[in-house]
């Protein structure tokens, strides 16, 4: 592992951390920068828990090494609302009480800001597909789309109270 010292910008705020280059910007983000908004779950980029954006991509930041992430524009949970996208799927989170236990929502917001930001009024489907990486143990992917929906400004579907 070889450390460096690797110039950032979080939440369009520049950082500087110096640490391993092979260091997951997960555990930059939690244990150098106290930004605990970005969970750890499976580690392995399978649940999607850890998901932040990239130059406006999700990404995992579980399998994202610090220097891959340095020089570009990262977003956390922490900065989401300054973001349009953001900022209305939050607002609309709230609206519906979308989280059981809370600890995806992070990763699912941020997924879904990625979605609006290239796609801003997607269909069921491609909620579905964007969404497909984050999964949710309490099973609230229902009242997630729905929130994707209403802060699209697309209808709200009756029955999908789940
Ligand atoms: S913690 Fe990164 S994908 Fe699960
Ligand atoms: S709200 Fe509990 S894991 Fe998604």
């Amino acid at each position: 592992m070889s450390q460096g010292k690797f110039a950032l910008t979080i939440n369009r705020k520049p950082v500087s951390v110096t640490t391993d280059a092979d260091k997951p910007l997960l555990w930059v983000l939690r244990e150098e920068l106290k930004m605990p908004g970005t969970k750890f779950g499976c580690g392995q980029g399978l649940c999607g828990a850890c998901t932040v954006l990239l130059d406006g991509q999700a990404v995992r930041s579980c399998q994202t090494p610090v220097s891959a992430a340095a020089g570009h524009k990262i977003t956390t949970i922490e900065g989401a609302t300054a973001l349009p996208q953001g900022a209305k799927l939050v607002a609309m989170w709230q609206e519906i009480d979308v989280p059981q236990c809370g600890y995806c929502q992070a990763g699912q917001i941020l997924s879904a800001t990625a979605l609006l930001m290239a796609n801003p009024k997607p269909s069921d489907e491609e909620i579905d597909a964007g969404m497909n990486g984050n999964l949710c143990r309490c099973a609230t992917y229902l009242r997630i789309r729905r929130a994707i929906r209403k802060a699209a400004g697309l209808a709200d579907v009756t029955g999908d109270a789940a």
